[in-house]
């Protein structure tokens, strides 16, 4: 088969190479999917750029996590009656060499979700990463019907399905942060129904206006570098923060602020969530997905060969939406 693959942690047009290289076969418990598309994400550009001595020994890796595409053969202990399914991957190449941007991969039939009839393969490569951030960074402190929601980067990958996931499990009000007009599109298009530039506007007090004055319930938080200081000023009391991303490692936080508020702050990286929190969230981005209730942003599209491509847009931050590799064009 063809497929991505890279031994050394550099620029994607230097490390990314196209190979020939074995078709995998099922192992027991594993589908065999022909992969249709393959999802980019900034996850895969850190493992090919910054993370790389820490899976050495996985090289030589076929990159990305997401992806989606049919089962074509089953291993050991496999229902063969999902041969043809169509399938939705995640963390595919999570602590594993071989992930999507092939045109097979092999791996943990828990891998590989049903993907809707209704649903096109492109939506479904967009989903793995950036849906189930947006789902478990909104509601793993609790249900969220009735509350108020704080979501910058509305226009990102995560913050555009953490905006209209949030309406569609019933939050009262959903604020976003942006950073220009177009990005402020993009967060209203989703359904936020209030959309504040952090780099023009004074966020807390934008925030406690349209909040009159008592601050949001739970926050679902980017970039915890640039916004350390901010979330007890936009949080009411005992609010709750999940993050799932920062900038920069280092962060400041007024401590003051969160314990005479009891504010409750909690990280969380997708690749830990366990199986049965998986299976969860999986279900209930297809139930969203069967009643047509997601809109998705697929922007662009690259064969193999331009897989470099498809990372120096994402890595550039270029793509305001889902970039895919195509294997098999
Ligand atoms: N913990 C996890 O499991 C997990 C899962 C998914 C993603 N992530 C991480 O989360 C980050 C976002 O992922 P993504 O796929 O959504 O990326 P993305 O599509 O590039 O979106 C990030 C968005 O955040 C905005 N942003 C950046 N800094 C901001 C700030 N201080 N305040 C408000 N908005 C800000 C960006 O726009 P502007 O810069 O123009 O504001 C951009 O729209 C990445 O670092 C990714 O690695 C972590």
């Amino acid at each position: 088969m063809r497929a991505i693959m890279f031994e050394d942690s550099g620029p994607a047009e230097e490390v990314l190479q196209l190979k020939e290289t074995e078709t995998p076969s099922p192992g027991s418990g594993e589908v065999l999917v022909r992969v249709e598309y393959s999802g980019v994400n900034p996850t895969d550009i850190k493992s090919r750029t910054g993370f790389f001595e820490r899976i050495r020994h996985l090289v030589p890796i076929i990159p990305h996590q997401d992806g989606s595409g049919v089962i074509e053969a089953v291993g050991d202990g496999v229902d063969p009656a999902r041969i043809g399914e169509r399938v939705w991957l995640y963390i595919a190449q999570w602590q594993r060499s071989f992930g999507t941007c092939a045109e097979y991969i092999s791996l943990p039939e828990k891998l590989a979700l049903p993907l809707p009839d209704n649903t096109s393969f492109e939506v479904g490569a967009a989903l793995g990463v950036p849906a189930m951030t947006a789902y478990h960074g909104l509601t793993m402190h609790g249900p969220i019907e009735g509350k108020s929601i704080v979501i910058p980067g509305g226009a990102g990958s995560v913050g555009h399905y953490a905006i209209q996931m949030a309406k569609l499990l019933g939050a009262k009000q959903v604020l976003s942060t942006i950073s220009s007009d177009e990005k402020a599109g993009h967060a209203r298009d989703a359904g936020a129904d209030v959309v504040i530039n952090y780099r023009e506007q004074d966020v807390a007090a934008e925030v406690m206006e349209a909040t009159d004055n008592e601050g949001v319930d739970h926050v679902v938080e980017v970039d915890l570098h640039g916004n350390g200081v901010l979330l007890p000023r936009v949080c009411a009391f005992g609010g709750s923060i999940a993050v799932y991303g920062s900038n920069k490692p280092e962060v400041t936080l007024i401590a003051p602020e969160f314990y005479f508020r009891h504010l409750k702050l909690e990280g969380f990286a997708l690749y830990f969530l366990g199986d049965e929190r998986f299976q969860k969230i999986g279900s209930e981005i297809n139930r969203m997905l069967t009643e047509d209730q997601l809109k998705h942003r697929i922007i662009k599209k690259y064969p193999l060969e331009q897989a470099a491509e498809a990372h120096n847009d994402v890595e550039l931050g270029r793509a305001i939406g889902t970039v895919l590799v195509q294997p098999g064009s």
